[in-house]
């Protein structure tokens, strides 16, 4: 029995690892909604957070870092291929998102999984304080509830799903889709993103198990016929809206975005897109859009700009690297049909940008471009609006984003409809300021209602049944 009474497990821990120009071993906090959620809670109960320093091959000893005991999870360079890029981001990501790309089901990589699970649920179990919260985070760790559950009866565990959790249909292609489940079912809470993945979990749980859903309890039977409740319900995630309010409100950060602009020529509408360069983001879709309204002559390349940063992720995964090919033809061919010497179509950014100049960018963008094909929730879109501190800028949003169902001010719209696409394209640029206010300033008080506090703190008084939950939520 550990001494930790707040344990947090996720894949990636808050702090990325990183070798010195030196050679040294260096730390480097990277500032995630997740750790400025869960921060406070984490200090005020003696909290530690297992994960993994996304480095190969090597072993950390646990430290401590801002007040919370950091404890590494180390990976072989085979568990990297087959538990977080082979079954984590080739079959359960594909998966979970619409089968947009194909799943690839490998029999090794789920081995691979269930080892690695194992090696999270024990390095949890170790540190976890009689009694001790542990909170699992995300798909890449489903099975950590159950096999925690075993090592430690003693804990309350929860689990938040970050990604979506897909229909019956597609769910059950997963050869080990009745595994994941009862994984999930060790947790006391398993918490979702929207009301459809949430129903998407129940259902799929009376399908392949029998049991009664009743509201948002799952009756659990177990060998002995004895029966255990799981709360499966929706705590949609959101960003530390203060802090992004803060980080805009700087002077520095409002004359960069006045920089950005001009170095941009002072375009009349700058649209930005901000993704991880993943296929489930829609960022062909938004080319497109932008490419034939280029084409057409309805937007001048003298008048708008987009600028689309897309930061590297998974590059080691086929569908990733094919992706990144498609993209950039995309982008080399619009730009070099549209692009004049003075004016560019698309800015197009490789790159991961710090807080202060995603604030920036998010100020001097007229309007926000998030065109998902699926997605959990789609943090961007809450930024962009977080980051509006001027009540101003038009948000075009993806109704496959879990963002759609808070943020029903912004255009709505359906990327698979380049029509419509276009059309709210040229809506957003063209609404009156007056419009614009209105829709902000709404989509701005829906933000402050629920921040990623309010998700922490629900989502925790839950678990601990201090929360009551609403009655006949899915
Ligand atoms: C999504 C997932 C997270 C993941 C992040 C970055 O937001 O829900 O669990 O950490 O993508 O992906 P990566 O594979 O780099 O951790």
């Amino acid at each position: 029995v550990g001494r930790y009474g707040m344990v947090v497990v996720s894949n990636r821990l808050p702090v990325d690892h990183e070798i010195g120009p030196d050679g040294a071993t260096r730390w480097k906090t990277s500032p995630g909604g997740l750790v400025t959620a869960l921060e406070p809670v984490m200090r005020s109960a003696e909290g530690a957070w297992v994960g993994w320093a996304g480095a190969v091959d090597e072993e950390f000893a646990p430290f401590e870092n801002d007040g919370i005991e950091i404890v590494p999870v180390s990976l072989s360079a085979e568990e990297v291929q087959e538990y977080y890029e082979g079954f984590s981001n080739d079959t359960l990501w594909p998966l979970y998102h619409d089968v947009i790309a194909s799943p690839q089901f490998h029999r090794e990589w789920w081995d691979a999984y269930v080892a690695v699970n194992r090696r999270f649920a024990q390095a949890a179990a170790d540190v976890a304080a009689d009694g001790a919260i542990v909170w699992v985070q995300d798909y890449q760790l489903q099975l950590v509830p159950q096999l925690l559950r075993e090592l430690r009866p003693d804990v309350v565990i929860g689990f938040f799903n970050h990604i979506p959790f897909p229909p019956y249909g597609i769910f059950s292609q997963l050869p080990w889709r009745k595994q994941i489940l009862e994984g999930l079912l060790g947790a006391d809470v398993v918490g979702f993103q929207r009301v459809a993945d949430a129903g998407n979990f129940t259902r799929a749980v009376r399908r392949l198990f029998g049991y009664t859903t009743r509201g948002a309890a799952v009756e659990v039977v177990g060998p002995d016929g004895d029966i255990r409740h799981v709360v499966a319900r929706t705590f949609p995630i959101s960003i530390d809206v203060a802090g992004f309010e803060e980080l805009a409100a700087r002077p520095e950060v409002q004359a960069r975005a006045e920089q950005i602009r001009s170095d941009l020529g002072n375009p009349k509408t700058i649209m930005l897109g901000v993704d991880r360069l993943d296929y489930t983001k829609g960022i062909g879709h938004r080319l497109k859009a932008f490419g034939e309204l280029l084409a057409e002559g309805t937007l001048a390349v003298e008048d708008v700009t987009l600028v689309q940063v897309a930061s590297p992720s998974r590059e080691r995964v086929a569908t990733y690297m094919t992706l990144r090919d498609e993209i950039e033809l995309q982008v080399g061919r619009i730009n070099g049909d549209y692009s004049t010497i003075s004016h560019t179509a698309i800015a197009y950014l490789h790159h991961g940008y710090p807080r202060e100049e995603m604030a920036a960018l998010y100020l001097a963008a007229d309007v926000m471009l998030v065109t998902a094909l699926r997605d959990g929730m789609n943090l961007v879109a809450k930024e962009f609006v977080a980051a509006s501190v001027d009540e101003d800028g038009v948000l075009v949003l993806s109704e496959f984003a879990g963002a759609a169902d808070e943020l029903k001010q912004a255009i709505i719209i359906n990327p698979h409809d380049i029509d419509g696409l276009k059309q709210a394209i040229v809506a957003a640029i063209e609404m009156p300021e007056s419009e614009r206010r209105r829709r902000m300033r709404a989509l701005r008080r829906k933000l402050h209602e629920n921040t990623v506090d309010h998700w922490s703190k629900s989502f925790l008084d839950t678990l601990t049944g201090r929360g009551a939950v609403p009655p006949g939520i899915p």
